[in-house]
């Protein structure tokens, strides 16, 4: 495999995802909280995750739980102070940890005070900093826009939502006269003006970034080169000032992404990675009925890896807070399954909290903060069989998501007690990942079979391990010599050449 420079810790990095409202309250607000995650860096090294992900934490009227940020430079105060995110980095660090926060390049609140500026009818430095066309009457081609509400005479073109005005990094091919190069001063400023961000949380003790929405910063940008080139000109800052730090795009094309400069792309929900078939569609690969399909995934997947060798990593996620739990389409007896895959991958894998104990998608909950359906994965974190699942001290009705209702909800501290728990068996696999480095991040991935089962071969200079996973009821026979060093399911039987492999389960097998 061909290497190119990454952080040395993302070859063994096993990320854990936390979105800060609803992981834990350490001050009965009802709303999770800094010193809340710093009480449950135990539990998430505990089960063997050496990384995080927190989502944004920053100054934002949460009108998208903070993907609307009005103030890159300021912890929200409902979870505390720069200071408090000073600890938190400390004491992430304290433990051979690293996080990564979350960066939104694309687009800010509508409250932020670059966009009150450049909403004003006289010219000033932030006029040029968000997409404006030059009449009222006319919004920008190929994005929602907002008109009338500014002094100014024009448009401005939003990125996701309509209280998310999109940043000015330029159109890569221009048009209309009030459309700008990437290289005018405006495009260029927005730059250097989302460089000083990374730089203020990197000197503060972060080590990199999840960048929101990766993939849209440049605007008339079909094959995404300027896009890609905008990115590169960050990664240089990060290679020339911050080399440990690492950045990950939400982006799900890692041919552009990773060409882009990232050290790690997102297979996701969306885009052209197969990655739905799995877990998320009607009939996921990962049913006991094995009446679905990862032909597919597999063959996006060899392509990027393909494309890709050595530039960085493609991660897999168990899920993230704006798709469904893992665990709403699978069965339960197939959750071990989807994890034993997810695990054994390339790619840094990433766990969303609460996957690892099963926590149920709520369909139909209200929404929150502008989760809409998204809501019914970012309910609080079921640490125990205490009051809100030991989430909050807060009455139930000031919770910021209500807990899952469902007297029988799962929670992390029955599993922890239980070898047979889903959260065993996660904490069993990662420390089986850790221990064999033919299952680490850039050791090679040779699919032998995109059927039910599952067959893959991992390996690297040291030893080379063959999985196989089948997540039908069925039982498999394989061709297979070595021997079975993990078993997940009721497992296997290996003699003769020949495994003989029970229905629903995976087995590891050690390659002579
Ligand atoms: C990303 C985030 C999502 C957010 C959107 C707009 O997709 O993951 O939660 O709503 O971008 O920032
Ligand atoms: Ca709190």
């Amino acid at each position: 495999m061909k290497k190119t420079r990454q952080p040395k810790w993302l070859e063994t990095a096993v990320f854990y995802e936390i979105y800060p409202q609803s992981f834990y309250d350490s001050n009965a607000d009802g709303i999770g909280d800094i010193e809340g995650i710093i009480e449950k860096l135990d539990y998430i090294k505990t089960l063997g995750c050496n990384a995080i992900w927190m989502n944004p934490c920053f100054a934002s009227p949460f009108l998208d739980a903070g993907y609307d940020i009005s103030d890159y430079y300021t912890v929200a105060p409902r979870y505390g102070t720069n200071a408090d995110i000073k600890r938190l980095f400390e004491e992430v660090h304290k433990r051979d940890m690293h996080i990564l926060l979350d960066l939104v390049p694309g687009h800010t609140s509508w409250d932020h005070p670059w966009f009150k500026e450049s909403c004003k009818a006289t010219k000033n430095e932030f006029t040029d900093r968000y997409i404006w066309t030059d009449s009222v009457w006319e919004g920008p081609e190929n994005m929602g826009s907002l008109h009338g509400i500014s002094e100014r005479c024009g448009s401005v073109g939003v990125n996701f939502f309509s209280h998310q005005p999109a940043l000015n990094y330029g159109y890569y091919k221009t048009k209309k006269p009030w459309e700008q190069k990437m290289t005018d001063e405006g495009p260029q400023k927005t730059l250097e003006a989302m460089i000083d961000v990374m730089r203020f949380w990197l000197k503060m003790g972060c080590d990199g970034f999840r960048c929101d929405m990766a993939h849209s910063l440049v605007k008339r940008d079909e094959n995404s080169k300027g896009t890609i080139s905008t990115w590169n000109k960050i990664r240089k800052f990060m290679d020339a000032e911050f080399p440990n730090a690492a950045i990950l795009s939400e982006w799900g094309e890692p041919d552009k992404s990773l060409a882009g400069g990232f050290h790690m792309d997102f297979l996701l929900h969306f885009g052209p990675s197969h990655y739905n078939d799995l877990f998320r569609c009607e009939k996921p690969y990962f049913s006991p009925e094995g009446a679905g399909s990862a032909k597919q995934f597999v063959k996006t997947y060899k392509a990027n890896y393909e494309k890709t060798d050595g530039k960085g990593l493609m991660c897999i996620p168990s899920g993230n807070h704006d798709m469904s739990r893992l665990s709403y389409q699978l069965k339960e007896s197939e959750l071990p399954l989807a994890f034993a895959f997810i695990l054994s991958m390339p790619g840094a894998p990433f766990i969303y909290y609460g996957d690892e104990i099963g926590m149920r998608y709520l369909a139909g909950i209200p929404s929150v903060e502008g989760g809409y359906e998204r809501t019914g994965s970012r309910s609080p974190m079921q640490w125990d069989k205490s009051v809100n699942a030991g989430f909050s001290a807060a009455p139930a009705d000031k919770l910021y998501i209500m807990t899952d209702p469902d007297e029988n909800r799962p929670d992390a501290a029955t599993q922890i007690n239980d070898p047979s728990s889903l959260y065993s068996c996660v904490k069993k696999l990662i420390a089986f990942r850790q221990a064999h480095s033919a299952l680490g991040s850039t050791a090679e991935i040779e699919f032998v079979s995109d059927g039910y089962p599952l067959v893959y071969r991992r390996k690297d200079k040291n030893e080379s391990i063959l999985v196989v996973i089948q997540p039908s009821a069925k039982p498999a026979e394989i061709k297979a010599a070595g021997e079975v060093i993990c078993s997940i399911g009721k497992g296997g039987s290996l003699s003769d050449g020949t495994l003989n492999l029970s229905g629903e389960s995976a087995v590891f097998v050690l390659e002579k």
